[in-house]
């Protein structure tokens, strides 16, 4: 068993340079490590200055997906020991503008994310004297896998249609919009579909599939811009024979 590996990583530093190249670091092979380990190895032992995000490592906190070897992933949960014998190219997540090394600027999602309005718009207000708006657990799992999403760019990254249409709203930003339309307590569907039902919304998405393949949480966000599609045409509908009374 190998006892060194390789890892090729992108290092981009906008003040020094026009573009990004690749540097190699030898880190020691541990079967236990994951690539998160090796580039905090590589940061704490050999070069303090590579910059990428990282937080809870354990899947849970979606700060620190990459590409690595060429697919997008959370490093704190990809082994070394999937990729030998090396070397292992790391690189920032796909389609994204970078800010410095490893680190995505995500400046669009949060926008795109916000549009969609990721909140419970109620109808009727009640007094709080009447008590919570109350959900059964049949009514939590109509939702619930959408609600999985820890907004780790993956799906982005893995998104054709998002790397030549940057305006697509994209998947996860969608999937969170459907765990809203469908949670029992919200009134906002008509509300989220004037931004989702765009060219740059829901009906961008060829259903290539790829978001869902490579989330780590199973959210199924290519289910879900399906399901919204389903939604906006019963929706249209209401509108165009109910025009006084869809909304
Ligand atoms: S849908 Fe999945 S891949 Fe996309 S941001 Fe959410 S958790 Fe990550
Ligand atoms: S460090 Fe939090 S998901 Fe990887």
């Amino acid at each position: 068993m190998a006892d060194m590996i390789t890892l090729e990583v992108m290092r981009y530093r906008p003040e020094q340079e026009t573009e990004p190249t690749f540097q190699g670091y030898e880190v020691p092979f541990h079967a236990d490590w994951v690539v998160l380990d090796a580039l905090n190895y590589i940061k704490d032992r050999l070069d303090g200055s590579l910059s990428y995000r990282w937080s809870c490592r354990m899947g849970v906190c979606g700060s620190c997906g990459m590409m690595v070897n060429g697919e997008p992933q959370l490093t704190c949960a990809t082994f070394l020991s999937q990729y030998l014998p090396g070397p292992i190219r790391v690189e920032p997540l796909r389609y994204f503008p970078i800010m410095r090394d490893l680190v995505i600027d995500m400046t669009d999602f949060m926008g795109k994310l916000q549009s969609v309005k990721p909140w419970i718009i109620p109808g009727e207000e009640k007094p709080l004297s009447q008590g919570e708006y109350l959900q059964t657990p049949e009514e939590l799992d109509v939702y619930k896998q959408f609600s999985m999403c820890i907004n780790c760019m993956l799906c982005y990254a893995a998104c054709p249609v998002y790397g030549l249409d940057p305006q697509f709203i994209g998947p996860a930003a969608i999937a969170l919009a459907q765990r809203y339309n469908m949670d029992s307590r919200d009134h906002g569907t008509s509300q989220r579909l004037d931004m989702l039902s765009q060219h740059e919304g829901i009906w961008g998405c060829t259903f290539v599939g790829e978001c869902s393949k490579v989330c780590p949480k199973e959210v199924d966000p290519a289910g879900a811009i399906q399901q919204y599609k389903l939604t906006a045409t019963k929706e249209w509908f209401k509108a165009f024979l109910m025009p006084w009374g869809a909304k």
